[in-house]
Order: structure tokens, then sequence, then C-alpha cells
């Protein structure tokens, strides 16, 4: 959500702030802007809309500043419109601020301000921080004591960038809760909200700490810690590379993203199995007080929540704990029983959605044991937890979350089953699990290439539908609500996720002549009754698109996929290959955006 890019150096910053733009494009915007400055004064351009309007009001022979900071804007706080656009300038027009996140005592300071005789142009919260910006260097004349002491007053969560006249060579940079990487390359020093920003220009990056501010000058960054005291700065270099963050081929990066699986799968496992083991060596530090766990929450937002729901099923299946999943929003808010014997699991790719991190501060304040599934490396999650397990699926640009669905559901197969170990409980069929982990990644391979006409053509089935009911018991409800999720999220047809044996309870009542259900069967202690509850929906006349595995009695169906021959406990992983590919195609045929879907954002950072 919101993209921020900024450039201060020795060439043209407007390129390089609209090439950053655009490289954050997948996080869902509704307007953009930016501002250059130089000692003459800022410009400031804004549009709503997609960057195509901003670049149409950018006249770039003539803006020739090597300075200047960049914004998408995802409304919160107010419309979409051009006043509530970002950057937003103070009255002089001498100060110019980029914002994401949500000041929560902005209220409280716009009061304040107004008693000096501020003026407030638009709706949003972030417009308090230029003008709070403004109030302090009035008094002491000096951009760095203005900026620090104006953040100091901030309660909430921001990513900020400034520049000023005052110092037209300056970014002014503060970070807490809203993730800000810091980049130095030799055109100069970048900042942007996500590292696809800054990939064609440099490697060299950090990402700051909560709670630090920056100063970005062409040849030089200095940090300064929550006191203003300087930091030595450790660089990394970034383990992504400009490929990473394009299409490849391929028509849009989900699709990339789907075909890259077998990849990632790999590299999630990659070091993991060591003959008939499992390895996590992130949790050594932590095992002795494992022991003492009682119960196992497993927390987190939309897909990674699904995956939750997949991992507390398979801690269920072998260990005699209670253990139960809950979606982040709900976590806060619920009277869950948590204390130092609870082990609570959160599980994100971004590592930075607001819901998950807000849950992991609770837990933490009520002395649970945490630990942090994540995919992007130094994220706010993967600070906060007692131990880190990354799932490697490299940069997930598409919206809609595919390759690190999966990744998830190999980690924390692998984890609950390390869980169990160290419990002192045994997995049943082990071994065979094991095989199977090595054999996934050929496997997804070799499915995904041989699936995909079948799955086109039962998309090209699906396109003009209005409602589309996603079934399966035990571990395939998962797979029927990632399904649901997928679906509805890109194609726009809705899509709901139903327990197979709950439809003659009251969903059932919807199945008319043709309607689509989508329904998988692969969990041999329930796959027979499965079959049966499919049978009543085909008795009503729906058109039934089966996932099954090879084993499964099903005949009489027109419409069914076999999966591959795999252990059931890792059957999720196939079923998501067909209904991630069912989605994508269906959404396709409709002609619909499938990266950047309408209302969404990749990562949530405001609660
Ligand atoms: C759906 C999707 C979202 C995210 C959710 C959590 O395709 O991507 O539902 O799974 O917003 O995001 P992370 O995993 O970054 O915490």
């Amino acid at each position: 959500m919101c993209g921020i890019t900024g450039f201060t150096g020795y060439t043209l910053a407007l390129p390089i702030l609209m090439q950053g733009l655009e490289k954050l494009e997948y996080r869902g915007y509704d307007s953009a802007g930016v501002t250059l400055a130089d000692d003459i004064g800022l410009v400031t351009l804004k549009a709503k809309g997609r960057l195509s309007e901003l670049r149409s009001i950018l006249d770039e022979s003539e803006l020739l500043q090597m300075t200047g900071i960049g914004h998408t804007r995802w409304a919160t706080h107010g419309v979409p419109n051009n006043l509530n656009a970002h950057p937003h300038t103070n009255k002089r027009n001498t100060i110019s601020l980029v914002h994401n996140g949500i000041i929560e005592n902005y209220m409280s300071l716009k009061q304040m301000l107004e008693n000096f005789d501020y003026d407030f142009k638009s709706e949003t919260d972030s417009e308090v921080i230029v003008h709070l910006i403004d109030f302090y260097y009035r008094q002491c004349l000096d951009m760095e004591t203005a900026f620090k002491k104006a953040v100091g007053d901030l309660e909430g969560s921001y990513g900020i960038c400034v520049v000023s006249r005052h110092s037209p060579n300056k970014i002014f940079v503060a970070r807490k809760e809203s993730p800000m990487i810091l980049g130095i390359g030799k055109e100069g020093s970048f900042c942007a909200s996500d590292v696809p920003a800054l990939l064609e220009y440099t490697r060299q990056l950090i990402s700051l700490n909560d709670g630090d501010t920056a100063i970005l000058e062409p040849d030089k960054i200095t940090v300064f810690d929550a006191e203003g005291k300087e930091k030595p700065i450790e660089w990394m270099d970034s383990p992504y590379d400009m490929q990473s963050a394009q299409k490849g081929g391929y028509d849009t990066f989900m699709e990339k993203e789907i075909h890259e699986q077998p990849q990632t799968i790999k590299e999630t496992l990659r070091g993991r199995l060591s003959g008939r083991k499992i390895v996590l060596p992130e949790l050594d530090d932590i095992r002795d007080n494992l022991k003492n766990i009682n119960s196992v929450i497993w927390i987190a937002c939309g897909t990674a929540y699904h995956a939750c729901v997949y991992g507390q099923m398979i801690l269920n299946k072998h260990v005699p704990i209670n253990s139960i999943a809950v979606p982040a929003s709900e976590f806060r808010y619920g009277n869950y029983h948590v204390d130092r014997n609870t082990l609570c699991i959160f599980v994100s790719q971004s590592g930075e959605t607001a819901d998950t991190l807000a849950a992991i501060k609770m837990a933490k304040e009520r002395g649970a044991l945490t630990i942090a599934v994540a995919n992007v490396l130094g994220s706010s999650l993967t600070r906060l937890a007692d131990t880190t397990i990354y799932t490697c699926a490299g940069l997930e640009i598409a919206v809609a979350s595919t390759k690190a669905y999966t990744a998830q559901l190999v980690l924390l197969y692998m984890l609950a089953s390390k869980l169990s170990e160290i419990m002192g409980y045994s997995i049943s069929e082990h071994q065979e699990i094991i095989t199977n982990l090595r054999q996934l990644s050929n496997m997804t391979q070799q499915f995904l290439e041989c699936c995909k006409p079948v799955v086109k053509e039962y998309a090209q089935m699906m396109k003009d539908e209005r409602d589309v009911y996603f079934i399966g018991r035990q571990l395939d409800y998962v797979s029927a609500m990632e399904g649901a999720l997928k679906l509805k999220e890109i194609s726009y047809i809705h899509a709901d996720a139903y327990y197979a044996g709950e439809l003659k309870h009251g969903p059932i009542a919807l199945i008319q002549y043709q309607k689509i259900v989508v329904a998988f069967a692969t969990q041999p202690e329930v796959s027979a009754k499965t079959i049966s509850n499919i049978k009543e929906t085909v008795a009503r006349g729906a058109r039934v698109i089966l996932i099954t595995d090879k084993d499964t009695k099903a005949d009489g169906f027109s419409y069914i996929i076999r999966l591959p021959q795999i252990h059931p406990e890792l059957s999720c992983i196939t079923s998501a290959i067909v209904f991630q590919l069912l989605a994508y195609y269906a959404a396709v045929e409709r002609g619909c955006d499938v990266d950047k879907p309408r209302n969404l954002a990749k990562s949530v950072t405001v609660e």
C-alpha cells in the first residue's frame, strides 16, 4: 500500500522517481505525485488515478532538478483526489512531504497548529506533519532540528520523506512500523518504501530501523537513532536482482510467480532436509522454551491466514495440544488465553501487515513465545519475533499471493513436524512425507505444465459466472478457502468456501442448474463422504470441477483433475497449483488487471 521514492544526486531526479513509482505500482494506489527541489524552490505535481495521469502533466524538459520525492497513495483518510494526494506542502511552499502509515494523534496536532493560524488543505492525517515541521523550522531555522522535533511528536506509524528549499539537496527520512529502504549508488542516494524501486540503481541497501531517522545527501547517507545519535550503517547486498522485479517473458507477474513455484519450493526446502530429518536451526535457541508450551496459536491475515489453518491442522493431527488459527485482525479483540506457555506463530509474506504486527506486540506483552514465518528479509515482523524462519519465495510482486503461499505451506509443514518432534511426538508416515518433500519441486514442475490446458478450459467455462462455490473437508477445506479467495480477488467472481459436510445445512439452497462447484477430495479418510456431498450438488444440476488424488473412486464426473501421487498431508500444495491457475485464467478471460486487482494493496500497512 502506498509507495514512496526519493532521490538526491548527480543526475535528473524525475526519471528515477517515476521509474521507482512504476516499480511500486503493484502495491496498489489511486493517486500519485512528485516534488522536485532546488535552491529556487519546490515544484509539486499530483494527479488522481494512474501514473499515466501524472506523466501527462509533467513537462520533463522543464523539470531538471536533481533532488525529489514521489508517492503513490492508497486512500485511507480522505477520498482519492488532488488535494489528498501526496506530496503535501506548507503554505510558503518551502517544505514538502510524503508519508505512508497513519498518524494517530493528528487531530490534537492539527488543533494545536490551527491555534497558530495554520490552514489545512486536505482531509489527510499526513498534512499535519509538514505544518509541524514548518512550525519548528520557524523557531530554530534548521531543517534537521525541525524535522527531528516534529517526528518526536508523532504517534502512530510512518515512513516519511521530506525535501525543503532550505536544504535543497537533502532528503529527511523517518520510519516507524512502515517500511523504508535506503540505498547508495553512483548516481546518488535513494530511498523507497520497497526494494524493487531501487534495484535498477543499486543493490547496496539498508532497511531503516523503527524509530530511526536519516539524512540523504548526494554522496552520503547519515542514520540517527531515536535519541538523535549517529549510528554506523551496515549495508547489505540485496538478495534480489532486476530480473526478479521484471516479468521475464510472462504476461503478468502473477503468471510468472505461479510458474516460479517449483523453484521457490526447492529454495524453501534447501538445507532443511538432512537424511531422514527435518532441520530447522532457527528453533535451536528456543528449544528449551518449546518444551513448556501447552498451546499454539497461528496468526496471520488473508492467504497467510489460510496457510496458518493448514499449519494448525497438521500440528493437531500429530500432537494432542490446543492449537488454533486466528486471523490477526480478530486475535487482538478476542479474549484468547495467552501466557508464557503459549507459542504464537505469525505468518506473513511481507512481514509488514499492520494487524499481524499489532498481534505480535500484544502476544509479546502477555509473555508468549513468538515465531515469525516471513518472506521479506529484515521486515518489521522479523524484528519483533523471538525467532524467524524465512520462506524463500523471492520477491512477490503480484498482489495476489501464490508462490509465497505454497512456500508457507511447505515451511509450516516442516515447522509443525519439528514442533511435534520437540514436544516428544512422532509423525506417522514421516519417511514417506520426507521423500515426497524431496520430490515436490519436480512434481509441481511436471504437474503445472500438464494441467494447464485442462484448467484453462475449465476457467473458460467459469468466466461468465456470478458465483462459484468451493468445498472440501479437513485439509481440503484450506484449499477451498484459498481457492475462493484467489478467484474473487483477481476475477471479481463472487466465490465462497464451505465445509463439504456443511452444504446440506444451508448453502445447498444456492445450488441451481449449471452452477459451478469446485470440490477438493484428497483426504482418504473423508474423500468418500466429500464425493457423496458433491453428488448432492450434481443432483441439483451443478457442474462440479473435482480436484482429487489418483486413488479416490470418482466415476461419472465430467470435469476432473487428478493430482500427482503425493501424501495427503502435502496435497494442499499441489491443489494450490490448480486453483491458482483457475483463478488466473478466469481473470484473464474476463479482461481483469490480474496483477493489480481493484481496491487491493500488496502490503496492508494500516489496520
Ligand atoms: C491475497 C493476499 C492477502 C495477503 C494478506 C497478508 O492473495 O495476498 O490476503 O495474504 O494481506 O499479507 P502478508 O502475508 O504480507 O502479511
